[in-house]
């Protein structure tokens, strides 16, 4: 028996289809993103699936497309560009350009690794560092939390604008690479830092970066893994095992080791409390 209405999936898979196509009525050089977008809504599928499979309602708010034209993604200079990966390095990836997408799999981390969130009676203060798509903004709102975006703007403003500006959201400037964080201790109850820690330093400096996230948290740090520059470097086959879980383990208490629905890639909590 399923929760939720696979029809409204199916109908919001329409409505991307239709919003694409108009784009590249407009945009013929932008036509490849009609079939890229396309392949992502397995993925889309596959988070509701996993929602769907533990029961969780799906507010009919997070299968919309983002109220905004296509076009909104593309740079400016867009059509100047030739060169396919400089094209994705100015835009939003195709995947990050569907709502359902973004909004769905940050909902299944939510049930995965902080589901107090999602209880209503209750708010929490959220900051996510190098939040991406946003998605989890919608999912923390929805169930009656503060939610702070982030993103590594680096001088050139972030490719995430459009959703940023659709969603309302203040996005404050983040560059996780450069310790300490300019947050005061114990501001949000939680912080979250999904497949992004390897793109602050490589796996000897988690522990400088976790370090402030947990001065930074009054209740939980959630983080989801990404394999790690060094182990890529190094080419080491059990670099999470070796170079992340290990040394965790021996220097913090109370870890709690889980995956992400979305990736299956490793992902831990921590409570500041639980250090001593
Ligand atoms: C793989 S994406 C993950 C985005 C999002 N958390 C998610 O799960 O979809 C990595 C993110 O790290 C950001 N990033 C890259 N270098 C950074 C830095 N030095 N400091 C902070 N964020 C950075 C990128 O802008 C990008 O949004």
């Amino acid at each position: 028996m399923t929760t939720n209405r696979p029809r409204l999936l199916r109908n919001y898979f329409d409505q991307e289809v239709a919003s694409y196509e108009l784009l590249q009525k407009s945009r013929p050089n932008a036509s490849y993103l009609s079939e890229k977008i396309r392949k992502w809504f397995g993925r889309t599928e596959k988070s509701w699936k996993s929602l769907d499979s533990k029961s969780v309602a799906i507010p009919t708010d997070f299968l919309k497309p983002y109220p905004f034209p296509k076009e909104e993604f593309l740079p400016d200079n867009f059509d100047a560009i030739v060169n396919t990966s400089r094209r994705i390095f100015g835009m939003v990836q195709s995947k990050y350009q569907l709502r359902a997408h973004n909004v769905l799999r940050e909902f299944d981390r939510c049930v995965t690794l902080f589901p107090e969130v999602l209880d209503s009676a209750k708010s929490y203060d959220i900051l996510e560092l190098s939040s991406g798509g946003c998605g989890g903004a919608e999912v923390a709102q929805h169930f009656g939390n503060t939610y702070q975006a982030t993103d590594f703007l680096d001088g050139r403003g972030s490719v995430y604008a459009p959703i940023h500006n659709a969603l309302n959201l203040p996005v404050i400037g983040f560059d996780g690479s450069k310790t300490p964080y300019a947050f005061d201790d114990n501001s949000y109850d939680i912080v979250a830092c999904f497949q992004a820690i390897d793109a602050y330093g490589d796996e000897d400096n988690y522990e400088t970066f976790i370090d402030e996230m947990l001065r930074i948290a009054r209740k939980k740090v959630v983080l989801v893994f990404n394999p790690g520059v060094r182990a890529k470097r190094e080419k080491i086959d059990n670099g999470f095992e070796l170079l992340i879980r290990d040394p965790l383990i021996k220097r913090y208490n109370g870890l709690n080791f889980l995956k992400c629905p979305s990736t299956g890639m490793p992902a831990v909590t921590i409570c500041p409390e639980d250090q001593v």
